[in-house]
C-alpha cells in the first residue's frame, strides 16, 4: 500500500455498491478431511438488471456471470430492502425483527449493534477450524470495540464499519439519525486501527 497522507478534503460520497467480503479458509490440520474454503461475497444496492447474465447490455460483468452460470441462481430470493438487517439476518440466521434491527440502518452516531449475545457465522466456522477474514464494509455496529468484526469471529479485517464511503478518499457523511447526530470522517481499518494509508486509492 501506499501512503499519501489524509487531506480534510471534503468530497462527495457517492452512493456506492458496498462489499462485504468474507473469505474463510479451512484450515483443520489433523486426520479430518480438510473442508472447502468458503467465500462469501455480499453486494449492496445492485439492481436486477446490473449484471450481464440478468440481461444488463450496459454493464459487462463477465466473472460474476460466469459465477452465475456454473453454480445456482436463485431468482426468488428475497432479501430485506437494506444493508444492516440483511447483513444481521445472514450472519445470525434470523430475522432482522429478532435482532433489533429491523428498522433501519446503523448510523455513525448510533450506539448499539448487532445485539452482543448473538453467536455469528464467522464465530461457529471457527469452532469447525476456519480462519475467518472480512474485506470491505461490516455496518453491524462500531459504538464499542466488542462490536466491531475481530471481536465477533474474524481473525482479521480490512475495511470499514459504516454503511458508505467514498471509494477514493474513505470518507463517511452520515445522514442525521433519531436524534439528530450527523457524522462526517475518515472510515477505514485495518482490524482495529484508523489505516490511513489507502487514502487516494480505490479500495
Ligand atoms: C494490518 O495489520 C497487521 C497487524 O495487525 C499487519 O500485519 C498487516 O500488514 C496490516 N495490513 C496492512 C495492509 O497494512
Amino acid at each position: 500500500m501506499k501512503c499519501p497522507s489524509l487531506l480534510h478534503t471534503v468530497i462527495p460520497v457517492l452512493k456506492v455498491i458496498s462489499l462485504l467480503t468474507a473469505v474463510v479458509s479451512g484450515d483443520l490440520g489433523q486426520k479430518q478431511k480438510k473442508p472447502p474454503n468458503i467465500i462469501f461475497m455480499l453486494c449492496d444496492d445492485a439492481g436486477w438488471n446490473d449484471f450481464s447474465f440478468h440481461g444488463s447490455s450496459q454493464i459487462p460483468t463477465p466473472n460474476i456471470d460466469a459465477l452465475a452460470l456454473n453454480g445456482i441462481v436463485l431468482n426468488s430470493y428475497y432479501v430485506s430492502p437494506l444493508c444492516t438487517p440483511t447483513r444481521g439476518a445472514i450472519v445470525t440466521g434470523k430475522h432482522p425483527i429478532h435482532l433489533g434491527l429491523q428498522h433501519y440502518v446503523i448510523m455513525g452516531a448510533s450506539s448499539g449493534g448487532l445485539p452482543l449475545k448473538e453467536r455469528l457465522l464467522p464465530q461457529y466456522l471457527k469452532d469447525r477450524g476456519y480462519s475467518t477474514h472480512l474485506v470491505g464494509k461490516w455496518h453491524l455496529g462500531h459504538s464499542a470495540k466488542e462490536f466491531t468484526p475481530t471481536y465477533r469471529g474474524f481473525d482479521t479485517h480490512f475495511g470499514y464499519w459504516l454503511g458508505k464511503q467514498d471509494y477514493y478518499s474513505h470518507i463517511s457523511i452520515d445522514g442525521k439519525d433519531s436524534d439528530g447526530n450527523g457524522c462526517w470522517g475518515y472510515d477505514f481499518r485495518n482490524n482495529s486501527e484508523i489505516h490511513r494509508n489507502v487514502f487516494g486509492q480505490y479500495e
